[in-house]
């Protein structure tokens, strides 16, 4: 199977590597910029590059502001039936339609971990989509990490405003932690170290226990412990809940403005 990715930037850059080590897909990238091709791929500069060649798919993964600009002339090199993938964050099928004409289009929402495939990705079809384009999905977006096929369009946004931006504010909690664990004396290099390998470890224990989040909360919490006494700052006001839950919306709200 043939592959044509127009644009790979970050996010692009990041899928691609993994399907090129992980899929035997034959992958070509499109990108007029990019210095150094992932390994096992092959690059052009432009539509111009491509004479006389047609893909079986293709993948959108240029910012979404260029895309009625650059993908209308990338179309004469995929196959009648090539299913158009797009990763471009808030552009609807609908907005897609009127560029690639009525064919089979996914959006998929992957979030940054998938660089090293540990990924959180949604993934929506229209009903061109054929079992065949969403089996193609399916290991894409696995190839990448977590893999989830969304029931509507509007679910991507939830996908988007709980992963894709949570990777950001995942990094943000860390980096409060990290800053807590300097102010009380530890270097800057062990505070990294020890608050990711706390969060990992976490992370990694829960993922294998089938306890509910509070039951493992609950299991580490001795009465009148160091983890009571953290967790009585924590949950105070359920200010980190309301805090938490504040941020989810924004994203969601956001998601929708930009559909
Ligand atoms: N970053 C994320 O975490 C993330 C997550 C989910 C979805 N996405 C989506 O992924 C898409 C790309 O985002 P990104 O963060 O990877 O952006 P990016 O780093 O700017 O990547 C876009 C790439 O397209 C290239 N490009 C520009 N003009 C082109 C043309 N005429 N033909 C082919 N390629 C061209 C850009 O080159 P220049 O850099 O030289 O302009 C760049 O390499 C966006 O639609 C975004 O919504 C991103």
């Amino acid at each position: 199977m043939s592959l044509l990715v127009i644009g790979c930037g970050k996010m692009g850059g990041a899928l691609v590597s993994r399907w090129a080590s992980n899929t035997e897909i034959s992958i070509t990238i499109a990108d007029p910029f990019l210095d150094a091709a992932p390994a096992g791929t092959a690059t052009v500069r432009g539509p111009a590059d491509l004479k006389g060649k047609i893909f079986d798919n293709c993948v959108i993964a240029v910012k979404p502001q260029l895309i009625a600009d650059v993908v209308p002339s990338y179309l004469p090199f995929i196959s009648e039936s090539a299913c158009v993938f797009s990763i471009a964050a808030g552009f609807s099928i609908d907005s897609l339609t009127k560029i690639v004409g009525k064919r089979p289009i996914i959006r998929m929402m992957p979030n940054l971990p998938a660089e090293i495939g540990k990924g959180v990705t949604g993934y929506f079809g229209n009903p061109e989509a054929s079992p065949g384009d969403d089996e193609l999905a399916k290991l894409l977006t696995e190839s990448i990490g977590l893999s989830l096929q969304v029931l509507q369009e509007e679910d991507l946004d939830k996908v988007t405003a709980v992963a894709g931006s949570g990777t950001g504010y995942a990094f943000e909690i860390i980096r409060c932690w990290i800053q807590a664990a300097e102010s009380i004396g530890l270097s800057a290099d062990t505070s990294r170290e020890v608050v990711l390998a706390t969060i990992g470890g976490a992370v990694d224990l829960a993922s294998v226990k089938s306890n509910s989040i509070e039951h493992l909360r609950n299991s580490v919490t001795s009465p009148n412990g160091t983890t009571a006494a953290g967790l009585a700052e924590l949950r105070k006001d359920e200010s980190m809940e309301k805090l938490i839950k504040a941020t989810v919306d924004a994203a969601l709200s956001r998601a929708i403005e930009l559909r």
